[in-house]
């Protein structure tokens, strides 16, 4: 693997979950993999898991690392042939060939503005900077694809069905902002690629961008979704046809405990953070049916196996 934007750039799914199965076994078998190499970890936007799991991951495989919370540098041009006038005092060319000239892996974040669709699903800083990069780039969560959360959720599911066709649910719920369908984009695309079909339930007019579905069905009925279900994969994301409004805040698709009783004992996934008793219920929360915090551990494994295999393939 060379860079990590998405399950495209895996090459062989089931060695990578294999490989981050062994990392949570064995944390530090290859320690001293990264000796002498720096993570460079950029961030547009916040976090606490993916920054927190990624530092730690590359800790485990004797890597340096350095965060830098993009507030506290100067603001990116990103288009060619502008002319600077404005508020944009250093160019992606210039920023990205010198933080390659320090860094060995770098690694960013950025959302999308959620005000206009067709700019955010160009997915332009971290395109642009895999474009202008000499190393390898990962993703801790693009414009419109967080793959590392999806490679934990993958590894999760694996962890919690022993059958070889889980049913599998994604559940929209309610959330009084705006969000990024960014989680709920990569989920659907890794369950595609590890051979599962998706249910996937929201309010009319939530309906996810054509280019992730394939392979998955939509199931308005919330009640009707949740029978038979193994997994109940829980998440807000904002409207496409309303881009950037938040248009349902209702209530009834609150994940409850009484909703999860009605599966077969399915197991709940959230990526976090995570608003209680506005996107699941405190007694869900805190009930056995929830996997969220094996997930949230799961980020670690799953990053040390990118960060590995990223290693392995420069030292070639
Ligand atoms: N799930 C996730 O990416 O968490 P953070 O936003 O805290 O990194």
């Amino acid at each position: 693997m060379n860079n990590f934007y998405s399950v495209q750039d895996v090459d062989n799914l089931d060695q990578l979950i294999q490989t981050a199965q062994s990392m949570k076994a064995h944390p530090l078998k290859h320690k001293d993999i990264g000796a002498g190499k720096l993570l460079v970890l950029l961030f547009f936007n916040p976090s606490l898991r993916t920054k927190l799991s990624t530092q730690k991951a590359a800790l485990n495989l004797g890597m340096q690392v350095i965060s830098m919370d993009m507030k506290d540098s100067w603001a990116w041009e990103f288009e060619d042939g502008v002319t600077m006038k404005f508020d944009k005092a250093e160019h992606i060319k210039e920023a990205a060939n010198i933080i390659c000239r320090y860094a060995d892996i770098v690694a960013i974040r950025s959302f999308p503005s959620l005000k206009n669709k067709e700019d955010d699903y160009k997915d332009q800083v971290i395109k642009s900077f895999i474009k202008y990069s000499s190393k390898p780039v990962i993703s801790l969560e693009s414009t419109i694809r967080h793959p590392l959360q999806s490679c934990a959720d993958l590894m999760t599911i694996k962890e919690n069905c022993k059958t070889a066709q889980p049913k599998i649910v994604l559940s929209w719920a309610p959330h009084p902002k705006a969000l990024p369908q960014a989680v709920s984009n990569s989920f659907l695309e890794w369950m595609n690629a590890a051979g599962h079909n998706v249910t996937v339930t929201h309010p009319k007019g939530y309906e996810l961008d054509n280019e992730f579905m394939t392979g998955h069905k939509v199931e308005y009925d919330q009640e009707e979704a949740f029978k038979e279900a193994d997994i109940i994969y829980v998440k807000n994301w904002s409207p496409l046809s309303a881009y950037g409004e938040v248009v349902s805040q209702d209530e009834n698709w609150m994940i409850t405990k009484e909703k999860l009783s009605k599966t077969n004992n399915a197991k709940l996934m959230h990526c976090l953070p995570v608003r209680r008793n506005v996107v699941i219920s405190d007694d869900a929360m805190d009930s056995d049916h929830s996997a969220i915090y094996d997930l949230a551990e799961n980020r670690l494994h799953t990053a040390q196996a990118v960060i590995y295999q990223i290693l392995q393939n420069s030292s070639h």
